[in-house]
């Protein structure tokens, strides 16, 4: 392990990103050591030095850390969109995907190699993918990629522009996760306002048979979601991918098919 460019990204905080590329895999471990991360696997303050160092071992040795590593993902959650994807059949060739929340670009990186005619990260593309984050991101080849808030209007402006006119969007994926004040109720409130922007921006640019993945937490708000995603889907189904740290609240809701919107909605739209 590359414990001086452990200890450097440390330094930089949260929004350091220079140095993605050089140190790869082990900046995401850094920047996901439990110095900054809650239960839920968000950013939250300070742990102890010992625990941070049994952190990273662990880290080091996780078997999707190396196979990520291997297999040249940016972060081992390409690993949990890969689980989802190869549970639902949701990605297939000439699909257009927009992949929210996508820095360092794990899921971005999947998603073009799936519409991949070869499953290659390079050359010929067969689909369209756009990502958005607040935070830059390294290119990946063939994705479009926007850096911004997203729930600022300016960057959904932006986005919306992106997408191509003629076409509906086939997939839909957020991996977005607020920085967490500590304070529950906040909290729970940030993560659920991104997932109802995730929704709403899904009413209004998914085909009728297109699907939205979403990462969310088990707590306050859960169940909330989880009704206002049935009111907007056919089908709904949770899933905690084996990637998924098991100590960790987070999870996944995936939602197919769009119900169709009572007149009235459609005529207030
Ligand atoms: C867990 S990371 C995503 C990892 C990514 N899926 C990958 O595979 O590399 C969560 C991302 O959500 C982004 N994010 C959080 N809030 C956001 C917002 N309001 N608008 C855009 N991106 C946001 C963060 O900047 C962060 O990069």
């Amino acid at each position: 392990m590359r414990i001086s460019a452990v200890i450097f990204a440390l330094g930089r905080g949260e929004n350091y990103f220079g140095h993605i590329a050089i140190i790869d895999a082990t900046a995401n471990a850094a920047a996901q050591s439990p110095s900054a991360r809650d239960n839920r696997g968000m950013k939250v303050k300070t742990q102890s030095k010992k625990v941070n160092k049994a952190w990273l071992n662990d880290h080091v040795n996780d078997t999707y850390v190396k196979l990520a590593k291997q297999e040249g993902y940016r972060a081992r959650a390409a690993y949990k969109i890969k689980e989802i994807d190869d549970t639902l059949g949701l990605i297939k060739p000439g699909y257009c995907v927009v992949d929210l929340g996508s820095t360092p670009g794990a899921w971005s990186q999947y998603v073009r190699r799936k519409l991949s005619p070869v499953g290659a990260a390079v050359g010929a593309l067969n689909g369209r993918i756009i990502a958005l984050d607040l935070l830059p991101m390294e290119p990946v080849e063939g994705v479009v990629f926007i850096q911004g808030d997203f729930r600022e209007d300016a960057v959904l402006s932006q986005l919306e522009q992106a997408l191509d006119q003629t076409r509906k969007v086939d997939v839909v994926i957020s991996d977005m996760a607020p920085n967490l004040s500590g304070i529950g109720a906040a909290d729970a409130a940030r993560i659920s306002h991104l997932v109802e922007l995730a929704v709403e921006f899904s009413q209004k640019h998914l085909k009728s048979d297109g699907a939205l993945v979403v990462k969310l937490f088990h707590g306050d708000g859960y169940s909330e979601l989880v009704k206002l995603f049935k009111s907007v889907f056919r089908v709904v189904k949770p899933i905690k991918p084996k990637a998924s740290r098991p100590g960790s609240s987070e999870t996944f809701l995936i939602g197919m098919g769009l119900k169709e919107m009572p007149v009235q909605a459609v005529i207030d739209a």
